[in-house]
């Protein structure tokens, strides 16, 4: 397992003043910037796209970690990876080809990483595994920031570092929704090493303590 890397949500911060809060939360300590594209279709949501991740990039020093929340994700690969993402995680539920998914992230020269949504068993991503340098356990049902961690989840976590272990390679297993001190320690405890975390962070009164907290 690797140290913990928090990887703060920006859907959590003031988007209209996008590059304050992406400097403020990197001073407060942030390992990666968490980057959640919804198209609407795969979630009830629509936030941000391209145009925003080259703004983000622009004014970015940590790696960006990109999680796409869109319907047959391979489309926009390129676009993610050249603007300016180390990592695009894309969900197991909205590709038809996984593999092929994973394979284009990482002919772009960029990180892959898998997600599964709560209901989603981790039985679903063991082919996988191995190819992924990321799993995502959601511990909402995505699509919005500030909801409550499903605690049926954690389960899942422990399954997922399993799998994670026995393939050797060295693979961060994340957890994204409801995650604040206490959440993010049982998920620490299941086996995450990547935590995410929106409104837990931009919504403290002091953002320095709440990452450190995570950690
Ligand atoms: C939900 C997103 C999350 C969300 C987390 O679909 O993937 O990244 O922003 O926000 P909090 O930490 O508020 O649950
Ligand atoms: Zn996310």
């Amino acid at each position: 397992m690797n140290d913990i890397i928090v990887s703060p949500s920006l859907l959590g911060c003031d988007l209209g003043d996008l590059a304050a809060e992406v400097k403020r939360v990197e001073a407060a300590g942030a390992d990666w910037l968490h980057f959640d594209v919804m198209d609407g279709v795969f979630v009830p949501n629509i936030s941000f796209g391209q145009p925003v991740l080259k703004a983000l990039a622009k004014a970015a020093s940590k790696p960006i970690d990109t999680h796409l929340m869109i319907t047959n994700p391979i489309r926009y690969i390129e676009d993610y990876a050249s603007f300016g993402s180390s990592y695009i995680t894309f969900h197991v539920e909205a590709a038809d080809d996984p593999v092929s998914v994973i394979d284009k992230i990482h002919s772009c020269g960029v990180k892959a990483g898998v997600s599964i949504k709560p209901g989603t068993p981790a039985e679903a991503i063991k082919d996988i595994v191995p190819l992924v340098d990321m799993v995502l356990v959601m511990t909402v049902e995505p699509g919005f920031g500030g909801q409550g961690f499903i605690y049926d989840t954690v389960d899942k976590i422990t399954q997922v570092r399993k799998m994670v272990d026995e393939t050797g390679r060295n693979i961060y297993v994340e957890v994204d929704g409801g995650i604040n001190g206490e959440t993010g320690e049982i998920c620490r405890k299941a086996g995450a090493d990547a935590l995410v975390s929106g409104s837990y962070i931009f919504n403290s009164s002091d953002m320095k303590k709440a990452i450190s907290s995570l950690r």
